[in-house]
């Protein structure tokens, strides 16, 4: 037999499907020929190939070898079809029977020396198989713990050519997947640890209840950093298929560590105010690289020191804002990953960095206005919650004895707030308050008794509050009695909510 087809898959974005790959052997001129839109990697794959199969023991057939790779429109990267096109090229030769391979998706980089090294996205793409109906897969020792999270599939790993091929020839067993690890450790970051701070505590509970973008203006010290860390210690963890989505993600991204379990935990990505456009939004040639913003999908994207972050790095967050992904625009197409981000921002009052009332700033109030005005615009509009913070005093760092709420118990106020705003929220598709749009919020059924609102109508009348300030006010409120186990806002929370926007900038 001079022809084989073995069974690989490719990806777009997080999309992926089963691709054939074919060898043919003929008489000719020795040589490879890759065909199907191969990028330059996949190119590569020839020299990559050939190495590994002869360090591997096996001989090259002498024959005019051509692999087809198809469909052929559909656009390939990578160096994750190495191994398939190795076990194609035994087979077409004859010196490797195909029948343990039928319907066993290979995934694999080969290194010149055989051995078969972990490759990005073997999460997604095992998922994309397992949709199309294929229930085993062979893949690297080192992505093996990430193939085995999907549902239904029969997961062996190699970590050389010669196990696979040993495996067909004759039996010899690949290797299993590890026994998951015990889920991952909580962080240790703990809300007890902030002292004082009420404010800022009671802004990061609303904004893990409501889902809220938050804002945090203060003076160095305040503990705004501190704060933003903690988000992640009184969300709820991500559901089933919310953590499979995630975890897909990070593994095109290629951060999962080989020994990870499946991210559970919602992420939190804190990128440096000097990160790239691309480090941000994502990129790359080949596989296109998800960005901190698709790697905080589902979880908080914290931007510490906002206002120092380039004009153009705080425009890139407005389409994933607005549509919750982002789309990366390719030479052949564009990627898409998903960025369904909560979205919090820390920052100084002023350009210096002093603390406020320190006799060094020269900063004018021109310059305060303008350093802030940077995140004003389509960025702020969508922040509901804009808190102002404080510093600590020292007396207040050595004299409070009472320790502060445990994260544990702020979770579980969250928890039910959560809850509560899902079933309200059921029908029209929204789970958090944050999603809820201001019109729905000002109308009935959902429109507040006026005495609950003409607090804020004074507000808006005396032109201390805009039109979206309005709304924004609404949904804080929502979620405030949320907490409170209520069934809906009254004038206190409308009134809490009103203030914590003393401060806002946008
Ligand atoms: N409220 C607080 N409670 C306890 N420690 C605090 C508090 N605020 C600040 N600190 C201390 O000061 C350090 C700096 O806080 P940080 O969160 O980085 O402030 P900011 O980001 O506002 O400049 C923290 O690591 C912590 O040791
Ligand atoms: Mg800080
Ligand atoms: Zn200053």
């Amino acid at each position: 037999m001079s022809y084989a087809k073995v069974l690989a898959v490719a990806l777009v974005g997080l999309a992926g499907h089963v691709v054939e790959i074919e060898a043919d052997l003929a008489a000719g001129l020795p040589g490879l020929t890759l065909t199907g839109l191969p990028d330059a990697a996949l190119s590569e794959a020839r020299d990559r190939v050939r190495a590994a199969l002869v360090n591997s023991g096996e001989s090259w057939p002498n024959r005019r070898i051509t692999v087809n790779l198809l469909p052929a429109a559909m656009p390939k990267h990578g160096s994750t079809f190495d191994l398939a096109v190795a076990v194609s090229i035994l087979a077409a030769a004859g010196v490797l029977p195909l029948a343990p391979l039928q319907g066993v998706v290979l995934l694999g980089e080969l290194g010149l020396d055989g051995a078969v090294r972990p490759v990005r996205g073997v999460l997604p793409s095992v998922l994309a198989a397992a949709r199309e109906g294929v229930r085993r897969v062979v893949v690297p020792a080192g992505n093996v713990r990430e193939a085995a999270l999907v549902p239904g599939v029969t997961v062996r790993a190699t970590d050389c050519l010669r196990r696979l091929v040993s495996f067909v020839r004759d039996g010899t067993a690949l290797l299993d997947p590890p026994p998951a690890p015990a889920v991952e450790g909580d962080s240790d970051l703990d809300l007890a640890d902030v002292v004082g701070q009420e404010l800022g505590r009671r802004g990061l509970e609303l904004a893990a209840a409501g889902g809220h973008h938050l804002s945090m203006i203060g003076p160095p010290g305040a503990g705004k950093t501190m704060l933003a860390q903690r988000l992640p210690s009184i969300l709820p963890p991500l559901s089933d298929a919310a953590a499979l989505e995630v975890t897909a993600v990070h593994s095109i991204a290629g951060v999962l560590p080989a020994d990870s379990p499946m991210i559970r935990r919602p992420p939190f990505q804190a990128p440096h105010h000097t990160a790239s456009v691309a480090a941000l939004v994502g990129g790359g040639s080949g596989l296109a690289r998800p960005g901190a913003i698709s790697l905080s999908h589902m979880g908080i994207l914290f931007l510490d020191e906002a206002p120092e972050f380039g004009a153009q790095a705080l425009e890139t967050l407005r389409q994933p804002l607005e549509d919750g992904y982002v789309v990366l625009s390719r030479s052949n197409g564009s990627a898409r990953y998903p960025a369904r981000i909560q979205l919090i921002m820390a920052a100084n009052p002023c350009p210096c960095a002093r603390p406020a009332g320190d006799e060094h700033c020269e900063c004018s109030p021109t310059m305060r206005r303008r350093y802030l005005g940077r995140l004003s615009g389509p960025l702020m509009d969508r922040v509901d919650l804009q808190v102002p913070l404080m510093p600590v005093t020292a007396a207040q760092l050595i004299e409070e004895t009472v320790q502060a709420e445990p994260s544990s118990v702020v979770a579980a106020r969250v928890a039910q707030a959560r809850a509560a705003a899902a079933v309200r929220w059921s029908d029209h598709g929204w789970s958090t308050n944050a999603e809820v749009p201001g019109p729905v919020l000002r109308r009935p059924p959902w429109r507040l008794p006026a005495a609950a609102t003409a607090g804020l109508h004074r507000a808006v009348d005396a032109g201390s509050i805009s039109a979206r300030g309005f709304d924004r006010v609404l949904r804080v409120a929502w979620t405030i009695a949320d907490l409170d186990g209520r069934s809906g806002p009254d004038h206190g929370d409308v009134q809490e909510a009103l203030a914590m926007r003393i401060g806002r900038i946008g």
